[in-house]
């Protein structure tokens, strides 16, 4: 199946390339508003694949989107060191104002993957300018924080991070929300699990993780410009929950009704994802305290919103 790439700088490329090594997709096609560094990322992308799977790569204008599954949006601007994503709303809203129309011209029964910051806003602002239902307008939201999550608690108890099973939810940025209460390792409470090795989830601890995972992209943009590697296996993660219509959970962005009291703002919670798009949302229970900080972060997305889509 097809999957358009629109925006191929350094998360698009990057998640072309774990498509290629994951086996997503067995055509890719690059877009980008320069058409040399598309053609070039295909070129070197097509190179990988004698090595992992015989996915056809290319570079295209908006016309070879025709006939794609699934077009992720990676285009936009970036976190310079120490800007915070809705900072960069502005300039990628008006981004969007191009690349949504465009992409929908050719390819209209897409589901849309959106990758741009601040990807929750992005992701309602999206859906706005596409008109589509809000399960074919995917944000990648808490993905990489839940990522980010599960390998630094992984790391403290000793265990894979992919027996941790922990979520972030809210917005992807500055006011996400982990959810200690449901964290789990394997199928114990990761607190009782923690306690019986003798390495407790006191405060100290959980503050440092809690850092770590909401500090993480200002840390690595500081030394190396941006972050591409983890956006980039995440955004694999989702277009082959897709294609290969896995029904996974997910904690995903997407546009809800209402959440936690506030309406029609796109946050992440656990989704779960299929060839139609999100296909359910599974609000877990959590505590009254992660319920507050939850709404805080529902309301401080609100008022970016309100403030783009007014
Ligand atoms: C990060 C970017 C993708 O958190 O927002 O790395």
């Amino acid at each position: 199946m097809k999957v358009g790439i629109v925006g191929v700088g350094a998360v698009g490329s990057t998640a072309a390339y774990a498509m290629v090594l994951n086996g997503v997709g067995n055509e890719l096609v690059l877009v980008d508003y320069n058409p040399k560094l598309a053609i070039a990322q295909a070129e070197d992308i097509w190179h990988a694949t004698p090595f992992s799977h015989a996915v056809k790569v290319r570079s295209g204008d908006y016309t070879e989107l025709a006939g794609a599954k699934v077009v992720i949006i990676a285009a936009g601007v970036g976190q310079k060191p120490g800007e915070s994503r809705i900072e960069l709303l502005a300039r990628n809203a008006e981004v969007f104002g191009s690349i949504i129309p465009n992409v929908l011209r050719y390819a209209p029964d897409a589901i849309l993957v959106i990758a741009a910051n601040p990807v929750d806003v992005m992701t309602n602002v999206a859906k706005e300018i596409s008109g589509l239902p809000a399960q074919r307008v995917i944000g990648s939201g808490t993905i990489l924080d839940t990522a980010r999550f599960r390998t630094l608690l992984g790391q403290h108890l000793g265990i894979s991070p992919i027996s941790v099973h922990a979520e972030v939810m809210g917005e992807h940025g500055d006011s996400e929300v982990l959810i200690w209460s449901g964290a789990k390792a394997g199928n114990t409470n990761a607190h009782k699990f923690a306690e019986q090795i003798g390495r407790p989830l006191d405060d100290e601890i959980k503050a440092t993780i809690d850092t770590k995972v909401r500090r993480a992209a200002y840390s690595i943009i500081e030394g190396k410009g941006s972050t591409n590697f983890g956006i980039g296996a995440g955004l694999s993660r989702i277009v082959k929950a897709i294609l290969n219509n896995e029904h996974a959970v997910i904690s995903l962005s997407m546009v809800n009704p209402e959440i936690v009291g506030v309406k029609n703002i796109a946050l992440s919670v656990p989704r779960v994802v299929g060839a139609k798009g999100i296909e359910a949302t599974l609000f877990p229970s959590i505590t009254k305290d992660e319920e507050s900080l939850l709404k805080e972060s529902a309301e401080s997305l609100k008022a970016a919103a309100d403030a783009v889509l007014s």
